[in-house]
């Protein structure tokens, strides 16, 4: 191709992406009684007008992401399972009265007692945040594992040393350039180069809530008649598949800003996302994945596996399964339907013979959403590429490779040569119910 012919098309893409970003994002500005670019106004605004949907927001777990270290809100055990050892050093949770803390080996390699003063998460994981003298926020190197009830290393004791970039007290590893894009909304803060310190750091809620799916709402909550709709962004109306489930993507994502704050860092979140816009050229991903190169291994990267399945590619978005804020309590992972049911809702015609003969109950989920990936514990987020995760991949790449079948058939005797056979077998013959359940006998 001539390089003409490349800029024209590049021309051609922006000029598309400009109309299109017009359409989203300019409607808004031109049109607000006030002129002015939207900001953020908090959760507590919109509860005054559409105080179901609030309600709904509260019982799932997005609001709850970023707490005050408060007792009611701390699942970790500071009282009794308390202490944490690597190498010959150990590490000691405490508690004084309605205040936790945590002693370990921080800057210039020294003892010392850190207040939390943030909680993330509670679901999966606890982690805790203190705040540094110059305003950086840091999260503690212990983690408290929700599922196994114990605390295991987070970041730095094993692997890494103070001050070699990693290590969770370095200046590298604060709270503001590696997490608040993702569990807060409308974070701000300004970082001086110089002096390394950190001003104002501030955000309209501490969890996900509303305007990170929305986009700030102060010229909607302002707004009347036809400019209400104008004024919000409605993930429902974004009319390109993919950059509606973007709205999603923004977090459920793994990589790097392509573009560096304050001239200092590229933070792991999309600097300067809104709900609407694109995530293509302000984040470069970077997934975690496990030997074949493809599945995720790591967590929050729901998008990312999400992208490369047909779902994506026939508009199958992330609320056609999850709700965000229906009436009623929420379940666990937030799902319209439970299990299987979710599935069966749309394929209802997926029939019960070959390899979908093979169970009594057709889980689906169990071999299309193999739970392959880790948050603290292996094994505890699903897959969303809803592709089998193939017993060939484990031996043809060994064992460090997950597969479907295995997940569930994790006998030392339920070898993935043997499953991988059963399928080559299907493939070839079928199944034939019965007579091929002697052939293999689960452990
Ligand atoms: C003063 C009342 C009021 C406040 C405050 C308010 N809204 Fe609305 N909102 C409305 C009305 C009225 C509509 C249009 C009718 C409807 O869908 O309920 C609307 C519609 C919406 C829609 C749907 C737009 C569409 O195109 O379908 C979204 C999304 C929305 N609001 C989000 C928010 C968020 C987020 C906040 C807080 C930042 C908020 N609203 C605060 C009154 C309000
Ligand atoms: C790109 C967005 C993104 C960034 C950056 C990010 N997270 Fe998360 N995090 C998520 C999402 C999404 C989840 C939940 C889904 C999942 O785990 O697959 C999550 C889950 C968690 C959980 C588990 C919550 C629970 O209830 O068990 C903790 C703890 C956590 N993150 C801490 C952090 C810390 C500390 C940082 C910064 C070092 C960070 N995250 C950076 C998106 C992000
Ligand atoms: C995690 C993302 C997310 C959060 C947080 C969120 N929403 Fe939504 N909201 C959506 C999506 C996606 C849709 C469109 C699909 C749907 O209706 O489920 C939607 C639809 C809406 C609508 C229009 C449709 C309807 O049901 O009336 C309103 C109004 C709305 N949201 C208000 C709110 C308010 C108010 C909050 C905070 C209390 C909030 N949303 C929090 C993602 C979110
Ligand atoms: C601003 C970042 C952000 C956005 C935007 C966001 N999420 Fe999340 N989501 C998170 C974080 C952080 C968690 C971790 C929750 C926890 O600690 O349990 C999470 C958790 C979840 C969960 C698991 C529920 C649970 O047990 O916690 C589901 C399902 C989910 N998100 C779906 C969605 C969908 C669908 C959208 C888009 C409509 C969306 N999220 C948008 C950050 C985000
Ligand atoms: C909202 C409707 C809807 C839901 C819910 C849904 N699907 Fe789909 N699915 C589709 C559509 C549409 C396609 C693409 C057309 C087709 O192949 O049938 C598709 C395609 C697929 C494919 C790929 C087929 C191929 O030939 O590549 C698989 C596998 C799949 N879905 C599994 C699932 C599983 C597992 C669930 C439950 C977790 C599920 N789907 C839930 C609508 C849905
Ligand atoms: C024992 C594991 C297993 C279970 C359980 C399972 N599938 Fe499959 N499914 C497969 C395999 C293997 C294929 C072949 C394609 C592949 O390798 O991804 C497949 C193919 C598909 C396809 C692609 C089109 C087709 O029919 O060939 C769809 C759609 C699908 N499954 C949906 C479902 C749904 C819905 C359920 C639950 C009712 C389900 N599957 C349960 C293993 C399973
Ligand atoms: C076809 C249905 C479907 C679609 C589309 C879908 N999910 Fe899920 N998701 C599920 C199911 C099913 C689970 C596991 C629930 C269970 O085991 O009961 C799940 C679990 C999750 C969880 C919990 C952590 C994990 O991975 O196990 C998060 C977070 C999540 N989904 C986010 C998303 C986001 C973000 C998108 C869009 C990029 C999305 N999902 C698209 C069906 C779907
Ligand atoms: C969600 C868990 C789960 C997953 C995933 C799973 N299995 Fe199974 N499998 C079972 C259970 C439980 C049984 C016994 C009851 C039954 O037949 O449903 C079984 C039975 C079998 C049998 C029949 C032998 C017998 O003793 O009845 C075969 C063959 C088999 N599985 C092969 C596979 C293959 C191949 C895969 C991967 C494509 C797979 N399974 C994935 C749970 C699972």
């Amino acid at each position: 191709m001539s390089s003409k012919k490349v800029l024209s098309g590049a021309a051609a893409i922006i000029m598309v992406l400009l109309i299109s970003m017009l359409i989203i994002n300019g409607c808004a500005r031109k049109t607000v009684s006030t002129g002015k670019a939207a900001t953020y106004v908090g959760s507590a605004k919109c509860k005054e007008c559409h105080e179901k949907l609030y309600e709904g927001w509260r019982s799932t777990m997005h609001p709850y992401k970023f707490m005050d270290a408060l007792p009611e809100n701390v699942v970790a055990d500071f009282d009794k399972n308390n202490t944490f050892t690597a190498g010959d050093y150990t590490t000691k949770m405490s508690r004084k009265g309605d205040e936790f803390f945590i002693t370990t080996i921080g800057k210039d390699n020294k003892e010392d007692t850190y207040k939390v003063k943030y909680l993330i998460g509670s679901v999966w994981k606890q982690r805790f945040v203190t705040e540094f003298p110059n305003g950086g926020l840091h999260t503690l190197p212990v983690q408290w594992n929700a599922a196994t009830g114990g605390w295991v290393d987070y970041h730095g004791l094993k692997e890494h040393k103070p001050g070699d970039g990693k290590y969770w007290s370095d200046k590298t590893m604060t709270y503001q350039f590696n997490c608040t894009g993702c569990h807060n909304t409308g974070s701000e803060f300004t970082y001086d180069t110089a002096t390394d310190t950190f001003k104002d750091t501030k955000w309209a809620d501490k969890g996900v809530s509303c305007e990170a799916c929305h986009g700030p709402g102060s010229n909607h909550i302002k707004a009347e008649g036809e400019e209400l709709a104008r004024t919000i962004v409605n993930p429902a109306k974004i009319f390109d598949p993919r950059r509606a489930a973007m709205v999603c993507g923004q977090c459920h994502t793994r990589g790097k800003s392509t573009g560096k704050l304050f001239d200092f860092q590229n933070p792991e979140y999309p600097v300067g996302y809104k709900p609407g816009g694109l995530l293509t050229f302000i984040f470069e991903e970077k997934p975690g994945v496990n030997p074949d190169g493809g599945t995720s291994r790591q967590h929050h990267q729901q998008y990312i596996d999400w992208e490369k399945s047909t779902h994506a590619q026939t508009g199958v978005k992330c609320w056609d399964c999850h709700y965000t804020h229906r009436q009623g309590t929420s379940n666990r992972y937030q799902t319209k339907l439970p299990g299987s049911l979710l599935c069966k809702n749309c394929h209802i015609d997926v029939e019960k013979t070959g390899v979908h003969g093979i169970h009594s109950t057709n889980n689906c989920i169990g071999c299309h959403m193999a739970p392959a990936a880790k948050s603290a514990t292996p094994g505890d987020i699903h897959n969303h590429s809803f592709k089998v995760m193939s017993p060939h991949e484990t031996i043809k790449l060994g064992k460090d490779q997950p597969n479907s079948c295995n997940l569930c058939h994790y006998h030392k005797d339920d070898k993935p040569e043997d499953l991988a056979k059963i399928l080559d077998d299907i493939k070839s013959k079928g199944w034939s119910g019965k007579k091929d359940k002697k052939a293999y006998k689960t452990q």
